[in-house]
């Protein structure tokens, strides 16, 4: 086992594939300091920064945070803009990181609602980065999963109209290469920092067997140590999809990922 799994004492054979993180509570670390909000989503960046680190070396297939939501555009004018400059110097000034790295990188909501400059440096990125074979980091921008979920549904339809697919071949598969995160695996893990136990319309159709993890530390204070808590925590979760403790039991280690949809389960069977 390398250096790195030795020194934070995790099982690399037992991480998960793709975690998503709610960075909540920039606002309330700040409001705390007496600084305005925006210094706590500048301090919040560094965190991605640090974090995405981690996740690369712990060799996780796929992160994905959660930056800004659909539901955020209500916010003040002011801290929506202040929220869009930070994006765009984070775009720029991580862009060399990101390929240096091999990290792929993906945005995922509403493109439709992004100023025209953001939109252009994402997928300026996107493209830069497609054929990387690391980190598939996503940031979740303008984004919410019932958005997402219709979107897919429009696809879906419009594929039925233009006779690509009949409405009998629909299953989860196909309608999952329809979803902003297509091709990526499905959710194992979900963090939401600064206490809150609610979902917030993140990845309701990926991370619908994840194992959530609330942290009571705002995002700004959320550190290398807390991730590795949280993930020697998931390490040791007992993750059935359905099956009996014994059956889980009885099958090779390893062999309980990717089984999430029944499809798959049908699949593996016996194996
Ligand atoms: C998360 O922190 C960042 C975004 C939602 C953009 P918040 O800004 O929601 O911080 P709190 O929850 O108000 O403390
Ligand atoms: C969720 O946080 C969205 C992000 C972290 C980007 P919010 O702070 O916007 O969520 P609510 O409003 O508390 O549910
Ligand atoms: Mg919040």
């Amino acid at each position: 086992m390398n250096e790195f799994f030795q020194r934070w004492n995790l099982d690399p054979q037992k991480l998960p594939r793709h975690v998503g993180i709610i960075m909540d509570g920039n606002g309330r670390w700040a409001t705390a300091r007496r600084l305005p909000r925006v210094a706590g989503h500048r301090k919040g960046v560094e965190r991605v920064n640090e974090i995405t680190e981690f996740a690369v070396q712990c060799g996780l297939q796929a992160l994905t945070l959660y930056a800004f939501s659909d539901e955020n555009w209500r916010r003040p004018e002011e801290e929506v803009s202040a929220l869009m400059s930070l994006l765009r110097w984070y775009l720029k000034a991580e862009r060399n990181k990101i390929l240096e790295n091999n990290i792929r990188f993906r945005l995922i909501g509403d493109r439709g609602k992004l100023s025209s400059d953001i939109l252009s440096l994402a997928t300026k990125l996107e493209e830069e980065s497609s054929s990387n074979s690391g980190l598939n980091l996503c940031v979740a921008l303008s984004y919410g999963s019932r958005g997402e979920i219709l979107r897919a549904v429009r696809r879906v339809l419009e594929k039925v109209e233009s006779g690509e697919l009949y409405p009998a071949d629909l299953d989860e598969q196909t309608f999952e290469e329809n979803l902003d995160t297509a091709g990526l695996p499905e959710v194992d893990m979900v963090i939401r920092t600064s206490g809150e136990r609610r979902v917030s319309n993140f990845l309701l159709w990926q991370a619908a067997y994840a194992e959530y993890f609330f942290e009571s530390a705002p995002w700004p204070d959320f550190t290398e140590e807390m991730f590795a808590t949280l993930l020697r925590d998931y390490s040791s979760r007992e993750r059935r999809f359905g099956r009996t403790p014994e059956q889980v039991q009885q099958r090779p280690e390893g062999d309980n990922k990717r089984t999430n949809s029944p499809a798959r389960l049908s699949s593996v069977k016996g194996s």
